[in-house]
């Protein structure tokens, strides 16, 4: 019977060498198929006398029993393994970072208003407002800049098809203008006028393109107009600006004399950076002067008692230097792997 007990402990590590449920019962077919050894082994039985084969048979009914079971304890092994392998595969890292439902976020043109808008606000300037489709007048004439004045031809400008003397305004100066004649309207028939203190910011239109223009744009007008306004007043609050909008006290500001029809005197407002890869490069921020007379007549401010400065920045400029950015038009491409970098 040693032949037996060779047999099921072959069966035995034939099973456990099983990788899996095919080769186990490729494995169990040696043992147990039709001309399985054991199989073959019940089948001589009848050859043998009646003693011997009672014998036998018991010993191989035995052997058939602990390779059945040998067979049974490795298929339970093999379909626990699957089910862990199952089980893993399909588990869940809940310690991994969510991967979020990308959120947008403002546009650095806009971080730019809103940083100026609070640094205004903060010296107790108000924010106004005016319409992007301009009349002739507000844009150029009560700006003083009458018909066939050669200044107009400084702005290549947006007219609109089919409407006379209307346009997309290029810049924000009219607000100066809607602005004043309706201050003066609240306050008619009073000793005085309050003070008027306002930033105006918007989009703004001209035939213009480069890495520096852009055909729409921004502007953000400023007006302060009293009493006793002065130069050195626009001065002061034009460099406190700059210097807490770029947080360094390391710039240089420039007011370097200029023209525009709408202010005398007039200057352009240059920033150059000490250090940093913008160092030794003047760059045009600005257009400023104190408010002309005529402009404050036009909007029923009496010139002889009134005073006021304006300006009109480009934040699209302002957002170029805070950030490094050489070419505007990035800006407006809409590409959201260069826009993303701002959230
Ligand atoms: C004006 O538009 C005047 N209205 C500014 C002003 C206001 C002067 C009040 C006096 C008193 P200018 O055309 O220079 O000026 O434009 C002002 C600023 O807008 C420029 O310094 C520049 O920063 C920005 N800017 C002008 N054109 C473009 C453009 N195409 N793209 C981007 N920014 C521009
Ligand atoms: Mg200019």
């Amino acid at each position: 019977m040693s032949n037996l007990e060779t047999l099921v402990f072959q069966a035995e590590s034939d099973f456990v060498s099983a990788i899996d449920a095919a080769s186990l019962e490729q494995a169990k077919a040696r043992y147990l198929g039709k001309s399985g050894s054991l199989t073959e082994l019940l089948k001589g039985l009848g050859k043998l006398d009646p003693d011997a084969r009672k014998q036998a048979g018991a010993a191989i009914n035995i052997a058939k029993q602990r390779v059945e079971a040998a067979l049974e304890a490795r298929r339970d092994a093999l379909r626990l393994a699957a089910l862990e392998a199952r089980l893993s595969e399909e588990a869940l890292d809940v310690t991994l970072p969510a991967r979020g439902h990308g959120r947008g976020g403002l546009h650095p043109v806009s971080r730019t208003l809103e940083r100026i808008e609070t640094l205004f606000r903060g010296i107790g300037f108000d924010v106004a407002d005016g319409p992007e489709i301009e009349t002739d007048f507000h844009n150029f004439t009560a700006l003083n800049t009458p018909e066939n004045h050669p200044a107009r031809s400084m702005h290549d400008t947006f007219y609109l098809e089919g409407a006379e003397a209307v346009m997309l305004r290029t810049h924000t100066s009219p607000i100066q203008v809607r602005y004043m004649q309706a201050h003066v309207a609240r306050h008619v028939g009073q000793d005085s006028m309050p003070e008027i203190r306002i930033i105006a910011p918007g989009r703004v239109y001209r035939v213009d393109s480069d890495a520096t223009h852009s055909p729409m744009f921004h502007q953000v007008e400023g007006l302060w107009v009293g009493e006793s306004v002065s130069f050195a007043d626009l001065k002061g609050v034009v460099s406190d600006f700059l210097h807490r909008f770029f947080e360094t006290d390391r710039l240089d500001v420039r007011f370097r004399p200029s023209f525009f029809p709408f202010t005398e005197p007039s200057a352009e407002i240059d920033v150059a950076f000490p250090t940093g890869p913008l160092a030794g490069r003047w760059l045009e921020i600005a257009g400023c002067g104190m408010v002309h007379p005529n402009v404050l007549g036009h909007c029923g401010i009496d010139a002889e008692r009134y005073t006021g400065f304006a300006f009109g920045f480009g934040p699209d400029r302002l957002t170029m230097l805070r950030y490094g950015i050489n070419d505007l038009r990035l800006f407006y491409d809409g590409d959201v792997r260069f826009l993303s970098q701002f959230r």
